[in-house]
């Protein structure tokens, strides 16, 4: 029987199961290496007809950091504004669940700056991009992302796939420098959590899953 709060004994089936949204980070350096060997495993995933134009950025200046946790903590301050329309429950998980989801948020939003390291998904492009046309490589990035989380799993490290701190795609793509023919799609900051892994709770298969056809 393996251990999943033991990044050692993890495997693939245990990461699947243990790789929550880990939001408080301590500010402790996380070694070059490993943030290379994120990326490496990020590299691994499928794309669309094998184009491999996912490319990724590792914010570690601290100058930089300040900027991208700026544009976080508008985003994030909008979503938990009263007129956000955010649901304060749904059926599988509770107001207090939700509640506790929000506090995570909101740390994360104080402290972004703080954490080491914030890996931006990007796309490049064969030209410059509007917004629809963005939406469709999703498709080729968020395979990527989630090798990313599975693996800082594997390493005992900490991620959350974030989208808010992208949401003025403008500003975002300056404070990265990033051409016309590049677009960003998620932000994942990476540290040593501060708090323990532990299991992720989602919906029963049953429900998720039919034989054959719907209805
Ligand atoms: C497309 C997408 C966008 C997300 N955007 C944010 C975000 O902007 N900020 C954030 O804190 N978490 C964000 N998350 C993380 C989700 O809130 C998290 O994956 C979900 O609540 C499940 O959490 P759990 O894995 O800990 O159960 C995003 C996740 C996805 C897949």
């Amino acid at each position: 029987m393996t251990d999943p709060s033991n990044a050692a004994d993890l495997s693939l089936f245990d990461a699947l199961y243990n790789c929550r949204a880990m939001r408080r980070l301590k500010p402790d350096e996380v070694p070059e290496e490993l943030l290379i060997k994120l990326i490496d495993a990020a590299n691994q995933a499928p794309s669309g007809s094998n184009a491999q134009r996912a490319r990724w950025i590792v914010v570690r200046d601290a100058e930089q950091r300040a900027k991208l946790a700026a544009l976080n903590k508008t985003a994030v301050e909008a979503y938990v504004g009263p007129s956000a329309g955010r649901p304060a429950e749904l059926p599988h998980h509770s107001a207090e669940k939700r509640g506790r989801m929000l506090a995570s948020v909101m740390w994360q939003a104080e402290h972004m700056a703080e954490i080491p390291a914030l890996v931006i998904a990007c796309f490049q492009f064969d030209e410059a991009v509007d917004a629809a046309a963005a939406s469709r490589a999703g498709g080729s990035i968020w395979p990527g992302v989630q090798n990313l989380l599975l693996a800082a799993r594997a390493l005992g490290l900490g991620a959350a796939p974030t989208t808010l701190g992208l949401a003025d795609r403008t500003a975002a793509k300056q404070v990265l420098g990033l051409p016309d023919d590049m677009e960003a799609f998620c932000l994942i900051p990476v540290g040593y959590p501060m708090g323990r892994f532990g299991p992720v709770t989602r919906l029963p298969v049953e429900e998720t899953m039919r034989w054959d056809r719907w209805q």
